[in-house]
This record gives structure tokens, C-alpha cells and sequence, in this order.
């Protein structure tokens, strides 16, 4: 059979296929693609017959292959940015306390409630755009910075659009949530109501997002709060994910488990009890140590002893205006390199198939196998290990989503 387009000569491939926590590699191979799927991926150089005229061939001489992608855990749409915190932030004013000014997520709140659906899409497709550029093909996007009901679906809409406007794959999670609006100060019960009544049957309805997420904190939403949002959730038939034991300890791991959510995220202060849970009800850790870095916690999730435990982990950047604004997963392998101390198979795996479990994509995207979706990144490195080693730019150059060359000499064609 012919293929429309082949990769030879790769110096690695990622295949990331299989169980393991490593990558995977196949040295010196090629890959062949056809109607947008993964036909064969293989050591040496494919067969003549495979290649005809019409054959597109990229040749990745001293390159590394790997999967597209996968940002399993982004707040993508959102209004403005939140610069001018930063003075708060270094003088060493916590993340909770400015939120509790009025400033930290709600201020992103205001900021987006002001925004139409086309300047949200505009600043948004700027994100997907050096996303792509970074090797990012899959992402999730979560609401949560409008709240109220026509913010919330507007976000929801931008990105059900950007998702058939843009390459990049997009998963919506509704992420209501995320804070208690201003409208509902002191009275979390009654926006829960809200959210139960008016929100979550429309958003399910009209499936604008397959997710649900908690923002489960102290003096956001409690472990009890958050066990009836994610009970109501799933009757609705949203699959779950929690933002759980980021700062303090509250049992989110537990309860992540409890639920049987997809996965569960942060979780800087997971107890030994809760990863041993994950590991059992097999939900997916996503680890967001751009995050740590960012809010300067000085604590990373316990991502060795999370593998070590059985559970599967994927590495996320957590893209928002406040605690990671970055879309650049290359930035986060430094940090979950030298922060939680992976090794650079591990990091490709938690970015490419368990980045695909914690959305429920392990079947499309995230490995280099037959029949997948032909997502690929070709990096102008010679291995998986100088990809990390190597910080602070873009190694990417080439990306194909879909079977189609999308970047191309690092630009988007
Ligand atoms: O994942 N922790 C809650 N939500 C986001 C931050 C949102 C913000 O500060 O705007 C997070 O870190
Ligand atoms: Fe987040």
C-alpha cells in the first residue's frame, strides 16, 4: 500500500506505545502515514513499495520523532492577564490571599466577562497558535472564568468553534466550579444551586464539554461541597475531573478516587493514602509543575512515588493568566525534570499517551501505533534526552496533525 506521506531516517522515534513508564524508542526508523492514521512505525527504511509519486517524504536525519502533544489540563479561554499581581506575588502575598482580595481568578473573571466571544477567540487562537508551534496537537480547555450562565457557555462555544476552526484538537471541560463569583459571596450553596439548575443541564444538553472539574480548596470549594458537584455531574453523564490537593491537604486524591474520576490534578499535597488510592481506582495523575514553579511553593508533586505506586502520570502545563501562564510544554518538561526529578522518557510519556488517558483519548492520540491518529512532532534534537537537557527554546520543527504538515522550518504553514 502506498502511503501519502513518510518520515525516514528519524535518529529516535518516541513511539511511547505500551504500559510502561518509558518511550519507547525505536533507533534510526521511519514512520508511514496514510489517510491521517499511523500505518507502520519501524526500525530501518520502509519498503519501495510504499512510496509513490504522490508520496510525501520528510527526511529526519540527527531528529526525534515523537506523538503530538497532548496539554491534558489548560484554562485556555479567558480575558486579559494578570501581570500587574506580580509585585503582590513577590512580596510574597499567598495565591489564596489575593484571591480573597477580590483579585487572583475573579479579577480573570471580570476581565472575561467583558470580552465578546470573538476577542476571547482571538486571544485564544494566539495560545493554539504557539501551542501548535511547541508540538501541542491535543489540548484541554477548561470554563471557569465566567461563572454566570452567558459567560460560561460563551467560553464554552469559543471553544467548541476553535475545535473545528483551529488544527489543534480541542476537549472542553465545564469548570463553573472554579471560584465563587462576587454575586454569590457567602453563599456557596446558592451558586451550587445555580450551577445545578441552570448551568450544568444546558452545558450537557447542548454538549459543549465532556468534563467536569472542581476547583476542590480550602475556602473555594470543601471536599464535601465537591463530592455533590461531581455527584451531580456524573447523573448528567459529564466525566470528571478535580482540582485536588494543589495547596492544602484536603483528601482531594481520595475523593478522586471515590468518584472514579478520569483523573486528578496537582496534587502537590496528595497523602500516601490518596496516591495509593489512584493507583487502585487507576485515575490518572496530572502534574502541573510549571504551577509550583510559578506560585514558588517550593514543593512539587511526589511524581516518583506517584509512578512508583502504579499510578499512571501525565505532565500538564496548567495554561491560565495566574499560576502558569505559559503554552509551551517544552518549558514544563524543564520543571518536571529538575523539580520532580522525572527522567525525559518518563516526562514524553506523561505528555503524550498518559496525557491521552487523562482525557480519554488513549485510543485516538498519544502513541505512535498503527491506526492511530498520525499527530507527530519532529524535533531538531537527536534524542528524547536533549530535548529537556537543552532548555528554554523551541526544538520543534516540523508538526503533522492529522497527516498534514501543519508547521513546517518552525513556522505554521
Ligand atoms: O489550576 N487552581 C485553580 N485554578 C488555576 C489557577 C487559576 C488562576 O489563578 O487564574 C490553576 O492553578
Ligand atoms: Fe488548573
Amino acid at each position: 500500500m502506498f502511503a501519502d506521506l513518510i518520515i525516514i531516517n528519524a535518529s529516535n522515534i518516541a513511539t511511547c506505545a505500551g504500559n510502561q513508564q518509558g518511550a519507547g524508542i525505536i533507533e534510526q526508523g521511519y514512520i508511514a502515514v496514510k489517510d491521517g492514521r499511523i500505518l507502520e512505525a519501524a526500525a530501518g527504511s520502509p519498503s519501495q513499495e510504499m512510496i509513490n509519486s504522490s508520496t510525501q517524504v520528510i527526511d529526519a536525519t540527527g531528529k526525534t520523532v515523537t506523538p503530538g502533544l497532548v496539554d491534558a489540563h489548560t484554562h485556555l479561554v479567558h480575558g486579559g492577564s494578570r501581570e500587574k499581581e506580580l509585585p503582590l506575588k513577590l512580596k510574597g502575598v499567598p495565591y489564596l490571599e489575593i484571591l480573597k482580595m477580590g483579585g487572583g481568578i475573579l479579577s480573570s473573571v471580570r476581565n472575561t466577562r467583558g470580552a465578546s466571544k470573538e476577542q476571547l477567540k482571538e486571544k485564544a487562537i494566539k495560545s493554539l497558535n504557539q501551542m501548535l508551534m511547541h508540538g501541542t496537537t491535543t489540548v484541554e480547555a477548561k470554563s471557569g472564568y465566567g461563572l454566570d450562565f452567558d459567560t460560561e457557555v460563551k467560553c464554552l462555544e469559543a471553544a467548541k468553534e476553535l475545535n473545528i476552526e483551529h488544527p489543534v484538537d480541542i476537549v472542553s471541560t465545564y469548570m463553573g466550579a472554579h471560584a465563587i463569583p462576587e454575586e454569590f459571596k457567602g453563599n456557596t450553596q446558592g451558586y451550587m444551586d445555580f450551577m445545578f439548575e441552570k448551568v450544568m443541564p444546558y452545558v450537557a444538553d447542548n454538549k459543549l464539554a465532556e468534563f467536569l472539574d472542581v476547583f476542590c480548596e480550602h475556602g473555594v470549594f470543601s471536599p464535601e461541597e465537591s463530592r455533590v458537584i461531581m455527584q451531580k455531574a456524573k447523573q448528567l453523564g459529564f466525566k470528571l475531573k478535580i482540582h485536588a490537593d494543589e495547596i492544602v491537604p484536603l483528601q482531594g486524591a481520595e475523593l478522586a478516587s471515590e468518584m472514579g474520576a478520569v483523573s486528578a490534578d496537582h496534587l502537590l499535597a496528595a497523602s500516601d493514602q490518596g496516591i495509593e488510592a489512584m493507583a487502585m481506582a487507576r485515575v490518572t495523575a496530572v502534574t502541573l509543575p510549571g504551577t509550583s514553579f510559578y506560585l514558588m511553593l517550593g514543593k512539587y508533586a511526589q511524581a516518583r512515588k506517584m509512578i512508583d505506586a502504579g499510578v499512571r502520570v501525565a505532565i500538564a502545563t496548567d495554561y491560565n493568566p495566574g499560576t502558569s501562564p505559559t503554552e509551551s510544554l517544552q518549558t514544563i518538561m524543564s520543571f518536571a525534570c529538575f523539580g520532580m526529578k522525572l527522567t525525559p522518557e518518563e516526562i514524553i510519556k506523561g505528555m503524550t499517551l498518559n496525557a491521552a488517558y487523562a482525557l480519554d483519548r488513549q485510543m485516538e492520540v498519544g502513541s505512535i501505533e498503527k491506526g492511530k491518529k498520525a499527530d507527530l512532532v519532529i524535533f531538531d534534537a537527536p534524542n528524547v534526552d536533549y530535548i529537556v537537557y537543552h532548555y528554554g527554546i523551541n526544538h520543534v520543527d516540523t508538526v503533522i496533525k492529522n497527516g498534514k504538515v501543519v508547521v513546517k522550518n518552525r513556522q505554521i504553514v
